[in-house]
């Protein structure tokens, strides 16, 4: 077998075990066989999990032939099952920041979402609506909520301005999430700031309901949500001078309109204000991607929605991967005169554009 084709079997195998990964993820079958502790019976694991054991026994063939679960025989002579703790610590809900196992989600998901749409907008260029992803938003919340709840607080905002901005969040300011999906960074953020105020701001309505939802069950004051299109903000006076800090996470990329969004932004600042987007690293052009280690899966989330969701009324269709040169002459373009870009420790897929408004409007003399 040639090396190329040897590399096609690999991504065969692989292709299928993410598949059934993701299926062992949503179901819960890892969080339980790491309770369980113990080699166990496929009968123990269906009992355990309340899921149907014909159908745990053919997705544990492809975890023992994918080398993620071991197997080894009992003194009855039965198949038991152990999943290794090495293995555990990034599969199952417990292992927080580390946990890998929510992601092998994605692409399956997608791919249930809008694999003919996609094939569609191969043919016409058009983009696929918000609306053929009824699960995203929840997914997204999922892995925001472990993403957000690792870095956000101890970590991202404490670094925004030197802690510049945790202090001012501690004493208290208004704040603004772009694009805040079902609320999960706001919600924590109202909580651990109660002097602040936050605004959460989302085109989506169903996730807004659950991040009202969510803010009511923590009994939150201090968080309100917004339904709105972003692109129109620029168009709404109301709207501007109202924030002291704005962040965007993951949110601007998907946009089909990004410069009147980064317009609107800038436009909803106070003097002074802060502006924080936080979106993917990477390179403007293809090949400066070519080395990067998660380039085909981002590309490919990208492929099946990011730049579908973005090319929709005729829109931009970024990408997620539209990389670090044009987001940088984007904020530039929509009046982020200063931006700066921060690489984050605890979160190297992503990059930092800080960008922070005059706090007065500098006038030039000129002396006759
Ligand atoms: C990838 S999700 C990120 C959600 C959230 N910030 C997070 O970190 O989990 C992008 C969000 O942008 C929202 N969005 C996209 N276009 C929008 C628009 N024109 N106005 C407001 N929100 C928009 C989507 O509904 C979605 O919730």
């Amino acid at each position: 077998m040639s090396e190329f084709a040897g590399k096609l079997n690999e991504i065969l195998n692989y292709g299928a075990l993410n598949l059934a990964i993701a299926i062992g993820y949503k179901n819960r079958i890892f969080d339980i066989l790491e309770d369980l502790n113990k080699p166990v019976t496929i009968k123990e694991i269906a009992s355990a999990s309340k899921l149907n054991a014909r159908y745990l026994k053919e997705w544990l063939g492809v975890m023992v032939s994918g080398k993620i679960i071991e197997i080894s025989t009992n003194p009855n002579e039965e198949d038991i099952y152990l999943l290794p703790s090495e293995h555990a610590l990034y599969l199952t809900r417990k292992s927080e920041s580390n946990n890998m196992g929510v992601y092998t989600q994605e692409i399956p998901l997608l791919t249930a979402c809008a694999m003919e749409s996609v094939n569609e907008g191969f043919k016409t260029g058009e983009g696929v609506p918000f609306s053929k992803y009824p699960d995203f938003q929840q997914f997204m919340a999922e892995t925001s909520d472990a993403k957000h709840k690792k870095v956000l607080i101890n970590d991202f905002l404490p670094s925004v301005e030197n802690g510049q901005l945790l202090n001012c969040l501690h004493e208290g300011i208004k704040v603004c999430d772009l694009g805040c999906g079902q609320g999960v960074a706001l919600n924590l953020m109202a909580e651990t700031f109660p002097n602040s105020i936050f605004t959460g701001i989302d085109n989506h309505e169903a996730a807004i309901i659950e991040a009202r939802k969510a803010a009511q069950e923590m009994n939150l004051s201090n968080a309100n949500y917004l339904v709105l299109d972003a692109a129109k903000i620029i168009q709404k006076e109301e709207f501007f001078g109202l924030f002291n800090y704005i962040c965007a996470f993951d949110a601007i990329h998907d946009q089909s309109y990004p410069l009147e969004v980064l317009k609107g932004i800038r436009a909803m600042l106070v003097p002074g204000g802060m502006f924080s987007m936080v979106d993917i690293k990477a390179g403007s052009n293809q090949t400066d991607n070519i080395n990067h280690p998660l380039a085909p899966f981002l590309y490919a989330v990208s492929l099946m929605h990011c730049m579908p969701v973005g090319l929709n009324n005729n829109g931009t269709g970024l990408g997620m991967m539209w990389g670090q040169e044009k987001a940088e002459s984007l904020l530039k373009k929509a009046g982020f005169e200063q931006v700066e870009i921060i690489e984050m420790e605890r979160d190297p897929f992503n990059l930092h554009y800080f960008c922070k408004i005059p706090s007065f409007l500098s006038v030039e003399f000129t002396v006759p």
